[in-house]
């Protein structure tokens, strides 16, 4: 495994590993298993797997999320070597962006919605990085999990606005037995929060299997609301049941209709998302 940190480096190496397929996934590195079902997936479908770990300050709208986001390097490089990832990338703020532009999107409202409506920025920030990275290590194919289902939409936006030519792959959510998300900010919860956090998942899954053809989608919205906020240390923030491709609101439940609901909830001073996919 070769661990490449400087931007100029990079350059050198991809001019002479060209011809090589390459599968990229982004991460801001404390990796667990849902990261590592990326590389794993990478690991099989391309000669070449690139991990980028970069804490992104851009993407950050509350300063004490940064200064608080799990570090443990070492660790991971462990993890990646364990996996037999080819290429680390660790870049440094000031390197990754020196004389970078950016990419204009036109986010189509998709940066006011959701995630985007609690988190001023947050998108903005993340293309800035993902199309940062994209334009240095110039992979095939690139990997995100569901988990982040509106980053998803977003990247796969920006590559079609921007003409990459770049596979973006969607993975599955990988979950504690319990049910909760994977998540790097879990390190943060305590054991019983993480029992708790995981009424999430459970909630999201009693919706599944209750919600009938004709009910409207605020009955189910109220109704994730008062379960949630009634455990310890849990707060919803948000519910929302939307299109899996457009993520455009949905209202009412109908027959055949494909729906992911999506949520975000704090549990103490954590917040925490989540979805699923409904199929009336
Ligand atoms: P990070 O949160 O580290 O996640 C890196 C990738 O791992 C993302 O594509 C995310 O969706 C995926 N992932 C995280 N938890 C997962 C889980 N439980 N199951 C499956 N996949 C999971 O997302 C980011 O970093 C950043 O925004 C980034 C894209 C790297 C840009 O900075």
């Amino acid at each position: 495994m070769r661990i490449i940190k400087k931007v100029e480096e990079y350059r050198n190496f991809l001019d002479e590993s060209k011809k090589m397929q390459t599968g990229f996934v982004p991460t801001m590195g404390a990796l667990h298993e849902g990261h590592l079902s990326l590389v794993r997936k990478s690991k099989i479908e391309n000669e070449l797997t690139v991990v980028s770990i970069f804490i992104n300050p851009r993407q950050f709208n509350d300063r004490t999320d940064y200064e608080k986001y799990p570090r443990n390097t070492e660790h991971d490089l462990t993890l990646l070597e364990e996996n037999d990832c080819d290429i680390v990338f660790l870049p440094e703020t000031e390197d990754i962006y020196k004389g970078y532009n950016g990419f204009e999107m036109d986010f189509k409202g998709l940066d006011s919605i959701y995630e985007g409506k609690y988190r001023p920025g947050h998108f903005q920030g993340v293309v800035d990085i993902v199309y940062r990275l994209f334009d240095i290590v110039k992979p095939d194919n690139a990997y995100f999990g569901k988990k982040d289902f509106q980053q998803l939409a977003i990247i796969k936006l920006m590559v079609q606005q921007a003409n990459l030519p770049i596979n973006i792959i969607p993975c599955e959510i990988i979950r504690e037995p319990s049910g909760l998300a994977m998540s790097s900010r879990n390190q943060r919860l305590t054991d019983e929060q993480k029992e708790i956090a995981s009424n999430i998942y459970k909630t999201m899954l009693k919706i599944k299997g209750s919600v009938k053809v004709g009910e409207s989608c605020d009955k189910w919205i109220n109704f994730f609301e008062k379960e949630i906020n009634n455990f310890a240390f849990l707060k919803c923030e948000y519910a929302a049941f939307c299109d899996p491709e457009t993520l455009k609101p949905i209202y009412f439940f109908e027959e055949n209709q494909g729906i992911q609901l999506c949520v975000a909830v704090w549990c103490d001073k954590i917040r925490l998302i989540d979805n699923i996919f409904l199929q009336l």
